[in-house]
């Protein structure tokens, strides 16, 4: 089955399921537990966790087996829309569909949802069931994905904009970190766990290719796309996106240009897996 979208459906309800059998069974305060599983399982794509999954299928790897890191990389990019949502960023009172998690449980324990789903990750990640020496690199390997050197720098060069000259570098570098980071993360991972050095630093760069193309999409699909579909509405107009840079078009050539890219990569890897997921990632409709 090389194909994501069956792959998305045979496995994103286990993977849901797989969340909130390992949430229940944490001895926590009961508001923080319902918080983290409002945020958690969800209608969101689970794209990060399906894709490394994906990979390792690819790999011939019993995918099954590594549920737990598929559910510590689902964990931190859930901590980051839990806080990217927030009044002090963008402010955002839907997501998934649904009322974002401080307009349910309120500012202050969502901030701490989203610590406890970030250090939550590092010890799922540190039970993990690989060796020890990769087990640390995985370790390091996510706190650089997501900390200040990655998603983290992103945010920031996205939420202080003002403070900086905006051109199509600084774009493209906000993208490649506050999203491309955490889309690269899984085939990374994938690659570690599979131990496929021979294709890493390619398929590092499909990662970085697709995950600059994924946010063009998202700023698209944010602006045209169907609350219906997407479960979430515009965020601040004043705001410059790929979008408000570049309008539609010339978007568009450049979510088919960096999709190419990555396509180009896979090709060269002889890897029809990640070809339809490039093609699946251009096509999609939320
Ligand atoms: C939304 O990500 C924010 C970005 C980094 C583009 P997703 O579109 O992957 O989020 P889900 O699928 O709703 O969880
Ligand atoms: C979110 O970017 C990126 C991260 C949380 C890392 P956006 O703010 O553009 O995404 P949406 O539109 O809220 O999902
Ligand atoms: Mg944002
Ligand atoms: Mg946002």
């Amino acid at each position: 089955m090389n194909n994501f979208k069956a792959f998305i459906e045979e496995n994103k309800e286990k993977l849901n399921t797989f969340a909130k059998e390992y949430i229940k069974k944490l001895e926590m305060p009961e508001i923080l537990k319902e918080s983290i599983k409002y945020s958690l399982v969800n209608d969101g794509k689970k794209i990060r966790p399906l894709s490394f999954l994906y990979l390792l299928k690819y790999y011939e790897i019993d995918y099954s087996k590594y549920f737990d890191i598929a559910l510590a990389i689902e964990l931190v990019h859930t901590y980051s829309l839990v806080h990217d949502d927030l009044p002090e960023m963008d402010n955002d009172d839907y997501r998934w569909g649904k009322l974002t998690n401080h307009k349910v449980y309120g500012q202050d324990v969502a901030v701490l949802t989203g610590d406890a789903m970030l250090t939550l990750a590092f010890e799922v990640l540190s039970d993990c069931d690989v060796n020890p020496n990769l087990k640390v690199r995985l370790i390091k390997q996510f706190a650089n994905y997501s900390g200040a050197m990655g998603m983290i720098a992103g945010q920031v060069y996205d939420v202080k904009q003002k403070n900086y000259n905006v051109d199509a570098d600084y774009l493209r570098r906000m993208h490649s970190l506050k999203t491309g980071r955490l889309i690269e993360l899984p085939m990374d991972f994938a690659c570690l766990v599979a131990n496929k050095s021979d294709d890493y630093a390619e398929i590092r760069e499909f990662g970085q290719q697709l995950g600059i193309a994924y946010q063009i999409k998202d700023d698209i699909l944010d602006y045209y796309g169907d609350f219906e579909k997407i479960g979430k509405l515009p965020s601040d107009e004043d705001m410059i996106t790929y979008l408000s840079f570049y309008g539609i078009e010339e978007c568009e050539d450049l979510l088919q240009k960096h999709t190419t890219n990555a396509i180009n990569i896979a090709e060269k890897l002889n890897n029809d897996l990640l070809i339809d997921f490039a093609n699946y990632l251009l096509k999609r409709e939320k």
